[in-house]
């Protein structure tokens, strides 16, 4: 062998390398399970009422149409899959998720679902909690099909997964009409306590299914969204009553995280305090950047708060000064601040470490 042909072997052998720890260097799996907050589209191919497919969502998106995220560009999932350095996830009902593509990961999130398989009977057919979890077992079934069962098991156990349930289960449900059945049923500490107990039969299964890594969020400041500043609130004042509900509620997802660590033995769930991150923003709008944090950029009536968001609504046209993009749903930018929020934020808005905390962790453990 000539000097030339061991030094041509040499090359060959480091890109050998190089292709090599490109692949293993590949972005982890994303998965995302929940409500309206989360959903990248899978609405879209179902007979429901809560959809956000057709314009103005999506007007600040790279496409500039509509794709099923309730924003007016990027959503949470979207920025998180940003910093990860992946593609965004599709949703599980989309077509194009098939082959190559599975292994980016996937998002369930269906709009108007909530911890119970009562909250948002209203919309029809959407996907619940449960459903959720059986195409997450569905979804590892065919990647194990893709890629053999011991790498399937290894990238579902090195993912990221998000989870954002809880809101829907006191606008959508318990406060969706006075003397609700749930209302009669529970007094609301009572309610939070079974919201709390269903909470921790999903979270146990979510591990049970491989997840090692997730990501809980609270829910927001729920009497502060111009919906209820328009239906409920006095003067543009939160509704008392629903930020009551989430003052209950968030706190006690924070315990039963920790109560779940404890027992694991292994700081599997992480609790993001989105009431805090977002309650940054309503109290000092100006000190981010916001005009406003009272009205909605697209909507009508007072604070644009009520009915949906349509092509007939009024719509600002600087969304990036305004924390609302709709009645209930924040903008990419706001959207942006609470990612920065779960990387690098303290404890007090997220616990017991941020994000990039816990992913420098798991890199260095995989
Ligand atoms: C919700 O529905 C699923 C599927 O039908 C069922 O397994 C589960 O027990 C239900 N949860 C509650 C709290 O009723
Ligand atoms: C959160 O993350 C940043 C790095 O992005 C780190 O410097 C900081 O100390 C972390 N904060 C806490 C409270 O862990």
């Amino acid at each position: 062998m000539g000097a030339a042909t061991v030094l041509l072997a040499a090359f060959a052998g480091l890109l050998a390398l190089g292709n090599l720890a490109v692949s293993t260097a590949a972005p982890r799996a994303f998965f995302i399970f929940g409500d309206s907050l989360v959903d990248n589209g899978n609405n879209n191919y179902l007979a429901t009422t809560a959809r956000a497919d057709a314009p103005p969502y999506g007007i600040d998106s790279p496409t500039h149409t509509p794709s099923g995220r309730f924003s007016n560009g990027l959503n949470i999932p979207d920025i998180i899959s940003e910093k990860l350095g992946a593609e965004p996830t599709l949703p599980y009902l989309s077509p194009d998720l098939d082959g190559e593509n599975l292994l980016v990961g996937a998002n369930f999130a269906s709009a108007g679902i909530g911890i119970l398989n009562d909250t948002g009977i209203q919309f029809m057919n959407i996907i619940r909690i449960t459903r959720q979890m059986e195409y997450f077992q569905q979804y590892q079934e065919r990647v194990s099909n893709l890629i053999g069962p011991v790498a399937a098991r290894r990238l579902i156990n090195q993912a990221l997964v998000l989870i954002t349930l809880g809101g829907n289960d006191f606008v959508n449900n318990y406060y969706l009409v006075p003397f609700s059945a749930r209302s009669r049923q529970f007094a609301l500490p009572d309610y939070v306590d079974y919201l709390i107990s269903e909470y921790r039969k999903i979270l146990a299964n979510m591990y049970n299914l491989g997840a090692r890594r997730v990501l809980v969020t609270g829910t927001g400041p729920l009497g502060c969204v111009p919906a209820e500043l328009a239906m409920r609130g006095t003067n543009g004042e939160c509704d008392p009553e629903l930020q009551r509900a989430a003052g209950l509620f968030n706190p006690q997802l924070v315990e039963l995280i920790g109560e779940l660590n404890k027992e694991i033995g292994s700081n599997v769930f992480i609790a993001a305090n989105a009431f805090n991150m977002h309650m940054t923003f309503i109290t000092e709008p100006e000190k981010y950047g916001f005009e406003t944090s009272k009205e909605a950029c697209c909507g009508q009536g007072p604070y644009n708060g009520i009915g949906l968001c349509t092509i007939a609504s009024n719509l600002c046209p600087d969304r990036s000064v305004y924390v609302f993009w709709d009645a209930f749903h924040p903008t990419e930018r706001a959207n942006r601040i609470i990612v920065d929020q779960m990387l690098s934020g303290s404890l007090d808005h997220i616990s017991p470490m941020n994000l990039s905390t816990a992913l420098a962790l798991d890199d260095a453990r995989a």
